[in-house]
């Protein structure tokens, strides 16, 4: 476990995604009830982002809300909405002078339209920011976003618009939600689980994973800052040989 690694400026991931798991259980393990682990989850949330603009992270996609996680508890499912809504309409004014543009990925149709509402105010409105990129995925499922795109190019297929030869990974890239967005190159899990829970299935192909046991309330700058020396002590030799990376 590397305990304050100096963090070198010029290795810094483009894009990191984070599964942000341990709210429910760290606040159960205060006795507290599970959203209040959220709502401490929200302060790591901005942390984070702060922390990732600071250190010059071009994207930083945060796994908010899964296709599966409708299936909880409707008191928990719409505290989550709540507090997604209150972030974003308390967040703006820092977007704006932070320069953080906001995209989401998901099926945001079945997002309560309230919080559609805010959440494509706000996609709107920091649209034309250039500093960090903060992805939301809302209602989001690798698996599904896979179904989606296979269709869609199989529509594409039959009303002659493309052929089947045209399917190559650039084209699949294309029909995802992420299309224009560099793919993953550092994926962290909190929480002490070590799985991928249906995150980017396709995008994170080569993304070095780091998981840690450190829950997401607390999860904060030092937390982050070991992350990436983590990542930036380790090779990415996308299926290549040790020698053949370091020879460039
Ligand atoms: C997983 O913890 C976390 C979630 C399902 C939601 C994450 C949401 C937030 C941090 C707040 C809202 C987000 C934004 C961007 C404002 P868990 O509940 O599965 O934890 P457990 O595994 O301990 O039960």
């Amino acid at each position: 476990m590397p305990v304050s690694q100096p963090i070198e400026p010029l290795r810094i991931p483009r894009h990191v995604a984070i599964i942000m798991d341990g709210n429910g259980r760290w606040a159960k393990q205060r006795s507290k009830p599970r959203l209040y682990g959220h709502k401490v989850g929200v302060d790591s949330v901005q942390t984070i982002v702060e922390s990732a603009s600071e250190l010059g992270v071009e994207v930083l996609t945060l796994y908010a809300f899964s296709t599966e996680n409708w299936k909880r508890p409707a008191d928990e499912v719409g505290g989550l909405m709540g507090l997604l809504k209150t972030y974003l309409q308390r967040e703006l004014s820092r977007m704006l002078k932070n320069r953080i543009r906001l995209t989401c990925i998901g099926d945001i149709e079945k997002l309560p339209k309230d919080v559609r509402d805010v959440l494509q105010k706000t996609i709107t409105d920091t649209a034309e920011n250039d500093k960090l990129t903060l992805n939301l995925a809302l209602s989001y499922g690798g698996r599904a976003e896979l179904i989606r795109a296979i269709r869609t190019i199989a529509t594409e297929v039959s009303a002659g618009d493309i052929n089947t030869d045209d399917i190559d990974e650039n084209l699949i890239d294309n029909h995802l939600y992420t299309a224009g967005l560099p793919e993953p190159d550092l994926l962290i899990r909190t929480g002490g689980e070590a799985r991928l829970s249906n995150f980017l299935l396709w995008q994170a192909s080569y993304a070095e994973i780091y998981f840690t046991d450190v829950m997401w309330p607390e999860f904060r700058e030092q937390a982050f800052a070991d992350a990436i020396a983590e990542y930036q002590g380790r090779e990415r030799r996308f299926g290549r040989t040790s020698a053949q990376i370091k020879s460039g």
